[in-house]
């Protein structure tokens, strides 16, 4: 009897845990989907933004803005490349992700992400992010009326803040491969009232931009995931304009460092790059980057600015 009592209770217990799970798991869910641009604003972010894009799948093309602002559209292929909940989706066809991005680009993985980020971070010894987003400030001078990159924004912590700095006149243009992550970026966007954020499904091997059109520019946490980092700075390099400011951060090597052999494996089973922060100067600076800074404050991430000199080299 005693022992019938005591699974009655666990099992009641454990289905009513279950029940309080799917509940809160759906209410996510609906905050997500309940995320509306409306249309004039749509309109008007196309419209800002338009000038900058250089559609990925049609270099040539000049975009359309769509009148009702569900997206744009290429006037020579007329491809439409839709705009939805707040996200231009450029990506067309399938993508080859790795083991990494698969694991990330899921609801259940980005909510886990967004939620344990600060906890993730504390236990890496990474910086809190007030601490790293005010180093970053610091570099950028982010102030009203610019207009900034974000690459590898995923659920949009750090597009947020750099909204929040350019004011409404500015344009924060956030950039993420992963539809779970930039649901949550457009979700946040709209919680903070932000109506200077573009955000855009692409690749930061092929970014849809024209030459030379970002000042500042920013990477947190995107330089270790991208299956071709050189290509990524290439791009980074050609999108950036004369005297542009790079800020990034990124899983990391440092010199003589004790955990190189754990990073190895990581990189070898999992597609998690580990940048060697040396090298990683020499690579910008043949993109222009110069004026290379780095520093490490932990035993697993590092960060790097630079700056792109006027003179091409
Ligand atoms: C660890 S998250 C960083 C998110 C956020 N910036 C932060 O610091 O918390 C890395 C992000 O890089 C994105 N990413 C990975 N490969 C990418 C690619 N090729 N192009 C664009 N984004 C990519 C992932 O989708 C993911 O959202």
């Amino acid at each position: 009897m005693t022992r019938r009592r005591y699974w009655l209770g666990t099992g009641l217990a454990l289905g009513a845990g279950i029940s309080a799970g799917v509940m809160l798991w759906q209410r996510e869910q609906r905050k997500l989907r309940s995320v509306s641009v409306p249309a004039q604003r749509a309109r008007s972010l196309l419209e800002r933004a338009a000038p900058l894009i250089r559609l990925p799948t049609s270099p040539g093309c000049e975009p359309q803005v769509l009148n009702n602002g569900s997206g744009l559209r290429c006037q020579e292929t007329g491809t439409i490349y839709p705009y939805r909940r707040g996200v231009l989706d450029l990506i067309v066809g399938e993508t080859d992700n790795t083991f990494t991005q698969d694991a990330l680009d899921t609801p259940l993985t980005a909510w886990g992400y967004d939620a344990a980020r600060g906890m993730i971070t504390g236990l890496l010894r990474v910086q809190p992010f007030a601490e790293e987003f005010s180093d970053i400030q610091e570099i950028q001078q982010y102030r009203a009326g610019d207009v900034a990159f974000d690459l590898a924004c995923g659920q949009g912590n750090f597009t947020v803040e750099i909204a929040k700095r350019v004011g409404d006149d500015g344009l924060v243009i956030g950039l993420d491969l992963s539809p779970a992550m930039l649901a949550r970026a457009a979700y946040h966007v709209e919680r903070w009232g932000l109506k200077n954020v573009f955000l855009i499904r692409g690749d930061a091997l092929n970014l849809p931009f024209h030459d030379g059109v970002f000042k500042k520019l920013n990477c947190s946490g995107g330089f270790h995931q991208f299956p071709d980092l050189p290509q990524a700075i290439r791009e980074l390099g050609r999108v950036s304009s004369s005297g542009a400011i790079l800020t990034a951060g990124t899983f990391a090597e440092g010199t003589s460092d004790r955990y190189a052999a754990i990073k190895r494996r990581l990189k070898e089973r999992f597609a998690l790059h580990f940048v060697p922060l040396i090298p990683l100067g020499s690579e910008l600076e043949a993109v222009g980057f110069n004026d290379y800074d780095w520093s490490m404050p932990g035993p697993w991430f590092g960060y790097a600015s630079a700056r792109k000199d006027s003179v091409h080299r």
